[in-house]
């Protein structure tokens, strides 16, 4: 053990470092993960190394971690604050006092871990230069915003990842990252006409070449000329109006209804979509806006709510109803938010984002009739529409069903979401995406274009994917036959996949999981034992955060605590994809089968 001391007793932090063997080959810019201190203060750690060790070190290797890695793998660390220490630092050191004032301290290898991915930015800056930023003056929004699923759970996998390289021994030889909805990072092949058409626009001279098929061409061809002939020039910031009419007619085919190309936005994946749509809400004066989110939601929202200074008004969906939508806990959630906030907006994910469930038509009606009396703007979230696997159940979009309805409901407003980040495409890393935005008022709509002019457009190649999904090769064209083929095979994997996974999960003791009606998750809950329970405490770590933790230091497997979602208080989840392919899948479940009975065996 390697122990550091500053001689200076108040604020004084110890910090424990197990097997933090990894670095060297991290950015410059990681430094010393900052320490959980009792007062607000900068720290500073590279006192407590040997000053010439440190110093001898070429700049780029100047991080504790570089430093750790020539010494045993359990250092202690003990940091004191003073100003005078400050003056000699290397590097600045902020404590992370948001974490402490919302006492979600979640014991200290992972607090550490939050700090590590925290103060990935905090290297060598001049001690002599009084910092414009520092964590207690930034934008407090940032500050408080969480997006649970790349939280310290994933940045601790991504650690043990590095460690298992190294050649740590673990009780298992590599990560399954089952906690995000990334099909392609999970072995998932890409679409070949959607590749087809990318690489032609992106290299146009291989529309000479005898290898892409005529359709594929004719496509790429399109969209150049849509753009000015490169997908290097911007666009239109709502994005390629060949593009945007192809959205508009593929809508008309979904829903039977005319859609408006003027109400299509292209986008940066649907994310940059519902957030520009979102920030629309927000206000300056007057009580905050409220938005309606599910519970558990796509951390998505309560983030970017946070961050726009609004307020979440959460409901519950129900989970003995299939994760249904019951329209007393609507009433509920607004009448109680309404005291608090001015409501003005209603998320609703469909086919949902953890719990995996396909919203009936009757339930979207009932949906639309509040939205109405409580006037409502709604977003429907539909990334899923495509990933529905449950016989008794088909996707019905808010706007096909606005319209089915008529006067006034069809006079709503309504913001719904389409991405080639999901379905069959797994496209997630060309960030494509739409919004279609019906029934704004014209001067807002005017408005809010002026407010994505300011990005610019989205990606010209995140367009065109969005092209090929909204005008994909028809009977006849000679990409016809491989895209049906290769889209229903991945649409029938991830259909058997939900089905094993939901029935495996309800075959080990003390976990109940819905059927995974839709989407790319499975949202099980888990029994935690009150041992468990008082255990997480004593680590100052929630029970649902512990149980992940454990799973993951134990057999590698990658989920998202339910608290990173919601859930209703006394319950415990956590959020698994369908993603890994069947045969790692397969092993995914029996490890956590093993792990569960060993876990009960210890705590209850
Ligand atoms: C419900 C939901 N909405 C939106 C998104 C955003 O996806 P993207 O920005 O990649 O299109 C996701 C991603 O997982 C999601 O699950």
């Amino acid at each position: 053990m390697q122990t550091g001391w500053l001689g200076h007793q108040r604020g004084v932090v110890q910090s424990t470092f197990r097997n933090l063997r990894l670095q060297n080959r991290l950015p410059i810019s990681t430094t010393i993960p900052s320490a959980v201190v009792s007062s607000r203060s900068i720290v500073t750690p590279i006192q407590c190394l040997k000053r010439e060790t440190w110093s001898s070190l070429p700049l780029r290797q100047r991080s504790t971690s570089s430093y750790l890695d020539h010494q045993s793998t359990t250092t202690t660390l003990l940091f004191a604050p003073t100003r005078k220490q400050q003056q000699h630092s290397v590097g600045h050191f902020h404590t992370h006092s948001c974490l402490q004032r919302k006492g979600d301290l979640i014991g200290r290898q992972q607090v550490i871990n939050v700090n590590v991915a925290r103060t990935m930015a905090t290297v060598a800056a001049p001690s002599h230069v009084d910092l414009v930023l520092n964590v207690d003056n930034i934008n407090p929004n940032v500050k408080a915003m969480e997006y649970a699923v790349r939280g310290p759970l994933v940045i601790r996998a991504g650690e043990i990842e590095k460690e298992l390289a190294m050649g740590v021994k673990k009780p298992f030889t590599e990560v399954i990252k089952a906690n995000i909805g990334d099909a392609q990072a999970m072995g998932q092949k890409p679409i070949t006409f959607i590749r087809q058409v990318l690489s032609l626009v992106a290299y146009p001279d291989l529309l000479n070449s005898k290898e892409f098929p005529e359709d594929a061409k004719s496509r790429a061809r399109a969209i150049l000329e849509s753009s000015r002939g490169s997908a290097g020039c911007y666009s239109d910031s709502a994005g390629l109006e060949l593009v945007r009419n192809h959205v508009a007619k593929y809508i008309e085919r979904r829903d039977g209804f005319p859609a408006d190309p003027s109400n299509i936005i292209l986008c940066a994946g649907a994310s940059e979509g519902i957030r520009s749509t979102l920030k629309m809400l927000s206000t300056i004066s007057g009580p905050r806006t409220g938005i309606m989110i599910p519970i558990p939601q796509y951390p998505l929202y309560s983030a970017s709510i946070v961050e726009y200074n609004m307020e979440q008004a959460g409901y519950y969906l129900d989970e003995d109803n299939d994760w249904g939508l019951d329209v007393a806990e609507l009433e509920r959630a607004v009448k109680e938010a309404r005291k608090r906030c001015n409501v003005r907006g209603i998320v609703v994910i469909n086919p949902g984002n953890p719990t995996g469930q396909v919203l009936t038509r009757d339930n979207i009606v009932e949906v639309i009739k509040f939205a109405h009396r409580e006037k409502l703007f709604i977003f429907a979230d539909e990334v899923y529409q495509d990933n529905v696997y449950a016989d008794n159940r088909e996707f019905h979009s808010f706007k096909k069903v606005t319209k089915e309805m008529g006067d006034p409901y069809d006079k709503l407003e309504l913001a719904s979401f389409l991405s080639c980040s999901k379905g069959y495409m797994g496209e997630c890393g060309l960030r494509g995406g739409y919004a279609e935005i019906v029934n704004m008022d014209p001067d807002v709509k005017a408005l809010y274009l002026k407010s994505i002019s300011a990005k610019l457009c989205p990606t010209v190649l995140g367009q065109a994917v969005m092209d090929c999904v909204v005008n994909p090769p028809q009977p006849g064209e000679p990409s016809y036959e491989l895209f049906s083929k290769e889209k229903a095979a991945v649409l029938k994997s991830l259909s058997e996949r939900a089905s094993t996974i939901a029935k495996a999960f309800n075959s080990i003791p003390g976990i109940k999981c819905n059927t995974v009606q839709g989407a790319m998750y499975a949202f099980p809950e888990v029994k935690i034992p009150e041992k468990a329970i008082a255990k997480a405490k004593s680590l100052g770590q929630a029970p649902d955060v512990f149980f992940a933790f454990q799973l993951l230091e134990q057999t590698g497997m990658c989920c998202v605590p339910g608290s990173g979602f919601g859930q209703r208080p006394g319950t415990y989840h956590f959020r698994t994809t369908i993603l890994p392919q069947p045969e790692k899948l397969q092993i995914m479940l029996d490890k956590f089968r093993s792990f569960q009975e060993s876990f009960l065996k210890e705590y209850q």
